[in-house]
């Protein structure tokens, strides 16, 4: 951090008191503190101490004005240093919030790349080591969820030694110091109380001081609000999908042969998605899209979803259009656009004769290529209205024959080997 520690001699001051002086008929020359020592001051000459700019003025002129002049002089740079010392706390003040604003920019950076709760404690971590120089720390989340994180740190011994002060600093709700060597902050939201601790081992260089402690105080305040509301996420994201699930249950239980089939092409197209480097976030949506694909069947009507026998052309006209439907159900509801692609167009096919649009290769939707494997696999080895049961190696054995005609090769020769080596 940069501190600065004494006043520089200023050229502003040099200027002003040379002007002043030579005005009243006097000469002055700025030299370092107690460079000139009179035993006993010359006729027609005095030096002034100027310990603020760690100088000494040294005044030549005549000797029944030197008193008014000497002390016009001390004055003047008693008011300057005062001005100096203010644009000096200043200037340490924006230095210091705009250390903390860059810090805080940069954990932002971190955090938005991070993809999971583990991988967003090292990311406000390692802010936290950098920031101070520590050389490793440990994070604790307390609480139901809990995490606890640890970086740079080599011993258990070390280990337990940070997790206790972050244990501490949690429960205390207050910053602590030890032996200079180590620090620990609690994680504090202001409505909700402590949440957790952070804990620091020792510097790389010299012990932590005052400006470390206000700088990490800012960061575990900011870290706390961003875990709080990341949980608050996480709940509502688990309530959300909770809540379709139950409802994409209760369309796959209208027939009791197709109860679980959603479910079983969530965990299919996921295991597709875990081959592609698909994870985070994009696998989140695969996976809610996945379980929402066949939601326009809800408005199938029973006649339809129970009959075991031939459906009419005009049932299977009505059967075709769930895709359709599924759309218009689901458009409506806010920030799912990027997954309604996949409802509309997992019944297309990849040479493009598939329904309802006849989309064919990369152009039909990634997601959707994928839910059809899952999705096709399913139908095939449960039991169905419209075609006899398949056992899973006659299932297996028609996805790899429709690989490249009804399946996007690349993810039916995934799906075919890790199911085979499922088995
Ligand atoms: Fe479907």
């Amino acid at each position: 951090m940069h501190t600065p520690q004494t006043l520089i001699p200023s050229d502003k001051l040099r200027a002003i008191l040379g002007t002043v002086a030579s005005n009243l008929g006097f000469e002055i020359r700025l030299l370092p503190l107690a460079r000139v020592k009179y035993t006993a001051e010359p006729e027609g000459a005095a030096t002034v101490d100027i310990p603020e700019f760690g100088l000494q003025a040294e005044i030549i002129g005549p000797a029944e004005q030197m008193p008014q002049v000497s002390r016009l002089i001390r004055e003047l740079a008693v008011e300057m240093g005062q001005q100096e010392n203010e644009s000096l706390s200043l200037t340490r003040e924006i230095v210091d919030r705009y250390e903390q604003l860059a810090i805080l920019f940069e954990m932002s950076e971190r955090l938005g790349r991070a993809e999971d709760p583990g991988a967003r404690a090292g990311a406000v971590l390692e802010t936290a080591l950098e920031s101070v120089g520590a050389s490793g720390g440990c994070l604790l989340l307390s609480g139901p969820g809990r995490l606890l994180y640890f970086l740079k740190t080599e011993t258990e011994e070390e280990r337990s030694q940070l997790l206790a002060l972050a244990e501490k600093a949690g429960h205390l709700g207050r910053a602590s110091v030890e032996e200079r060597s180590h620090i620990a902050m609690p994680l504090t939201v202001s409505n909700r109380g402590t949440i957790g601790g952070l804990a620091l081992g020792p510097k790389e260089r010299g012990s932590y001081r005052s400006g470390d402690l206000k700088l990490l105080a800012t960061l575990a305040a900011y870290a706390a609000l961003f875990f709080d509301s990341d949980r608050l996420y996480q709940d509502l994201e688990a309530l959300f999908f909770g809540t379709v699930r139950s409802m994409v249950e209760a369309i796959d239980a209208k027939d009791p042969r197709t109860r679980g089939h959603s479910e079983r092409v969530r965990k299919h197209s996921l295991m597709i998605a875990q081959e592609l480097g698909i994870e985070g976030r994009a696998a989140k949506r695969l996976e809610l899209a996945a379980l929402l694909h066949d939601v326009g069947k809800i408005g199938l009507p029973d006649s339809i979803l129970n009959n075991r026998g031939d459906l009419s052309p005009q049932q299977w006209e009505l059967v075709r259009q769930h895709p359709q439907m599924g759309l218009a159900i689901m458009s409506p509801v806010a920030n799912i656009d990027d997954i309604l692609p996949a409802i509309g167009e997992h019944h297309e096919r990849y040479d493009g004769q598939g329904y309802p649009s006849g989309k064919a290769g990369e152009d039909i939707n990634l997601f959707a290529r994928i839910i059809s494997v899952a999705d096709a696999f399913d139908a095939m080895t449960m039991e169905r209205t419209y075609r006899p049961t398949f056992t899973k190696e006659q299932a297996l054995r028609e996805v790899r024959e429709n690989s490249g005609s009804q399946f996007d090769p690349g993810m039916a020769g995934i799906f075919c080997q890790k199911l085979t080596a499922k088995s």
